[in-house]
């Protein structure tokens, strides 16, 4: 239990408002908002004059210690909320993917098993389904009712067991929808995405376009013809549809025609796909930046903008998923064997601050909408996480609207030896991280203890409340 402290003379970010004023945070919780109080004696006093103070990032896609392309993603639970908290983020979600054979529920205890005592910030998993059958199908409620009401389903990853046929797919939208939970697609085109591998997957090929072929062999189509697909299975069904990690303008616009039938389906995008050009797989490194699905063109980056301004896109999310240099090597020159994933947890916050905001994109109380309140609402959290009121967790964020950052990966807590932003000017970074009122960042460097975070247990029909 932490003491209390009051957080004065900032400038108050909500999702609507923005007001000067002082929160008052007694333990977990805050417990007023006002302005000029008077502190108690024994209050500790956060100056926080000339700075934004917004809810905590929330980040609801992360891979930490995943196995995955034949390693384990770099950053673990504890090193992984350590950087979380550094950039700003009170809480992440994570999944837990079922084995073939085996219960969504062991994929939940064995995941909580490998994070609990170690996660420095809050966090929660969305469950993982990878074998549908008719236990998978009674598993549905009972994981909603322990607080896991997101499922995400792969329409790829047929080598590692994952892919979901667009059967399994139906019958978890239909199933889902009936206990107010919500389906995850990893959209792309396994059968496009198959033949185009396999078209540049020649020796020729690869010498003539080395980790360019990535991009090659995952065109936009094979993305937005799933997302397409997809959304017709959540129309028919009525069942709740959440699109994740979108890269491409063509997905915004059959999510905005979605969204305009009345489909429930939303999506996510992320820094990687609204910042990054596909010209990046051309750099010496460029393999390092091979991720699923792939950094598209320049154009779907703009499309990508315009949703976050519209509504299509709902929420930022980083599909954080960690691969040294020494991983991304294993490749050997075949793009078919990069490992998969950026890394993100870290960056997310500032970047979306300094090229959200900065740039005029979104203005700053969308900018707290799509990294933190959307967040919250979409996947169960709020009120406790997601906004700055009185009774909701002390999860805040002291920002430094001035503070000039050139991103390094030298000075960055993740153990990633490499930076997809490398370079990156920002204006605008994490002054202190509070976790349910504690200190946990301060200046970019982790202040917490290793085992503060909680497993957090998530409500079913959040879109409710979506902006
Ligand atoms: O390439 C990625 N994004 N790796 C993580 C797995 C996934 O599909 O989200
Ligand atoms: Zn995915
Ligand atoms: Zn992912």
């Amino acid at each position: 239990m932490t003491g209390t402290k009051i957080i004065k003379g900032g400038t108050i970010v909500t999702a609507s408002d923005t007001y000067k004023g002082d929160i008052v945070i007694e333990g977990e919780k805050i417990r007023a908002i006002g302005s000029k109080l008077k502190p108690y004696k024994g209050t500790e006093v956060i100056d926080a004059r000339g700075k934004l103070v917004f809810p905590g990032g929330i980040d609801v896609h992360v891979h930490l210690q995943l196995p995955f392309c034949g390693t384990v993603s770099s950053d673990d639970f504890e090193n992984g909320t350590k950087a979380a908290a550094c950039g700003g983020l009170t809480t992440l979600i994570d999944f837990a993917i079922q084995s073939k054979g085996k219960r969504i529920m062991e994929a939940v205890e064995a995941r909580r098993a490998e994070a609990d005592g170690k996660v420095c910030i809050d966090y929660s998993l969305h469950g993982g389904i990878t074998d549908w059958n008719d236990r998978t199908r009674r598993e549905i409620k009972k994981a909603i009712d322990y607080g896991i009401p997101s499922f995400k389903m792969f329409m790829i990853y047929k080598d590692e067991g994952w892919m979901a046929d667009d059967g399994i797919l139906f019958n978890g939208l239909e199933e889902t929808a009936r206990f107010g939970g919500m389906i995850m697609v990893h959209a792309e085109s396994v059968f496009i995405l198959e033949l185009l591998i396999n078209r540049y997957h020649t020796p020729e090929m690869m010498k003539k376009y080395r980790a360019y072929a990535h991009a090659l062999s995952r065109p936009y189509y094979v993305e937005e013809e799933a997302i397409i697909r997809a959304i017709k299975w959540a129309e028919v069904t009525n069942g709740n549809l959440y699109i994740v990690h979108m890269s491409t303008g063509g997905g915004a616009d059959a999510v905005k025609a979605g969204r305009e039938k009345g489909v429930n389906v939303w999506s996510e995008t992320g820094p990687q796909y609204l910042l990054l050009e596909d010209s990046v797989f051309k750099k010496k490194n460029g393999h390092c930046y091979a991720t699923c699905p792939q950094i598209k063109k320049k154009g779907d980056c703009a499309r990508l903008w315009k949703g976050l301004r519209a509504g299509e896109v709902s929420i930022i999310a980083t599909d954080t998923c960690t691969f040294t240099t020494k991983q991304k090597a294993m490749w050997k020159g075949d793009f078919t064997k990069i490992p998969f994933g950026l890394p993100g947890v870290e960056t997310m916050v500032p970047l979306m601050y300094t090229y959200g905001v900065g740039k005029k994109r979104i203005s700053l109380n969308r900018f707290v909408q799509l990294v933190s309140t959307n967040p919250a609402k979409l996947h169960g959290l709020y009120p406790e996480k997601g906004t700055i009121a009185v009774g909701s967790d002390a999860d805040i964020v002291v920002f430094d609207p001035k503070k000039k950052v050139t991103l390094s990966h030298k000075k960055l807590q993740t153990n990633c030896d490499w930076s997809p932003f490398e370079g990156f000017r920002l204006q605008g970074y994490p002054h202190m991280t509070f976790s349910r009122g504690k200190l946990v960042a301060r200046e970019g460097k982790f202040v917490g203890d290793v085992g503060h975070g909680r497993f957090v247990r998530r409500k079913p029909g959040g879109w409710k409340l979506l902006i």
